[in-house]
């Protein structure tokens, strides 16, 4: 049965479907194309994808269509590689044309772009060239390379404030930008959430004490790029359950990211994480969520970390950077908002929270995690 959103997806192409649904057209891009090559295909050769996949039964068969849409060379960035890289084979039913987008009678674009075009104009701009993708590498790194020298000093004894100074010092010494400094009048340089608060903890004059847990959460801009990871820090001996809503927080980070694969459904990440926090007995936070990156902080898509229906249609394709960043409360998933600062979030029991956060790039051959430390805990770890 046709998906709803689907129907109405395809209903809004104001383009007539060049190539009709039927299995006939199912092909592998670009070297199976059947002849007769559609015209618009020869005219718009090698074809660029934008796309969103989504599964569908047709003639009672399942299928995944792509909704393709091929980009004239007019629109490419001259920096992209795309077109000399292979394109992820996956089977397509529709490959639109972006210039049937146009409306010719207001002109050429910029002036003439529809809302459309200009949807997967920007779209396209989310698939980062190889030179993109290595300003994203840079702003992981250095990302890591803070937490990794933060990670000496949170201890009991040391306040939150303290912590942030470090940070904050650290990457101006090394010509950087924190990322959460002034972002929507947020005054501090990282994020410092412990126990009970699930994330956006603002670093203040509290001391850490054996047996808290601590996340910190850091965000550098490199050359324009963000990096953006966190970290929970068990400090001294804690009791079992922090130990494990750590644990769980971590392998559900890295289940989920074990399972992507290059144009795989935003949701694999929500369903990994939510099988991971059940088998704990845990819960997943949903008002909070991951969040597509790159030039700018926070961008499309959102990363749910359990699935809903928009994560089910939502794709992650190759040169596309976010985040996984599940937050795991140990009682009830749901939070509280503290309105004397309108940032700290709690969670509504005042029970433990836990959260750990990786920039991931996703790559022709899988995702590719940006952050990852020198000396900081890798998949496997245990706490
Ligand atoms: N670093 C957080 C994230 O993972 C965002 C913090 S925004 C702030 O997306 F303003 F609260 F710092
Ligand atoms: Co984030
Ligand atoms: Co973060």
């Amino acid at each position: 049965m046709l998906d709803r959103t689907l129907e109405r997806t395809l209903e809004a192409c104001t383009a007539p479907s060049p190539v009709s649904i039927s299995n006939r057209e199912f092909h592998h891009i670009p070297a199976e194309m059947d002849s007769p090559t559609p015209t618009y295909l020869q005219a718009f050769h090698p074809p660029i994808f934008i796309s969103e996949l989504i599964p569908v039964k047709i003639w009672g068969r399942s299928h995944t269509v792509i909704r393709s849409f091929g980009v004239s060379s007019r629109f490419r960035d001259s920096r992209d590689d795309v077109a000399q890289r292979p394109p992820v084979p996956i089977p397509y039913a529709q490959l639109i044309p972006v210039s049937r987008l146009i409306d010719s009678s207001k002109g050429n674009p910029p002036g003439g772009v529809t809302p459309e075009a200009q949807m997967l104009q920007n779209l396209r701009k989310l698939q980062l060239s190889e030179v993109q993708r290595d300003g994203m590498r840079a702003a992981g790194r250095f990302n890591a390379q803070l937490m990794d020298y933060l990670r000496g000093f949170v201890k009991a004894g040391i306040s939150t404030s303290e912590i942030d100074r470090l940070a904050h010092d650290y990457t101006i010494q090394h010509r950087h930008t924190p990322a959460t400094l002034g972002y929507l009048g947020y005054t501090k340089s990282c994020c410092t959430s412990v126990n009970d608060v699930i994330c956006h903890g603002i670093p203040g004059d509290y001391v850490l004490k054996d047996g808290d847990i601590i996340n910190v959460d850091i965000t550098s801009i490199v050359d324009g790029w963000h990096g953006d990871q966190s970290e929970t820090f068990l400090v001294g001996e804690v009791c079992n359950e922090a130990r494990s809503v750590c644990q769980c927080a971590f392998d559900s980070m890295h289940r989920a990211i074990a399972a992507l694969e290059p144009g795989c459904a935003v949701s694999i990440i929500g369903d990994n994480v939510v099988a991971e926090a059940t088998k704990w007995g845990f819960s997943v936070v949903r008002e909070y969520v991951g969040h597509g990156l790159g030039r700018r902080f926070h961008q499309y898509p959102n990363i749910p970390h359990f699935p809903d229906r928009k994560s089910q249609q939502d794709r992650l394709l190759p040169g596309m950077c976010f985040t996984v960043e599940p937050m795991i409360n140990a009682g009830t998933r749901f939070t509280k908002l503290d309105t004397k600062d309108n940032w700290t979030v709690r969670t509504r029991d005042g029970r433990l929270s836990a959260q750990f956060e990786h920039t991931i790039l996703m790559t022709e051959s899988g995702p590719e995690i940006l952050t990852q430390c020198e000396n900081g805990p890798r998949v496997g770890h245990r706490f």
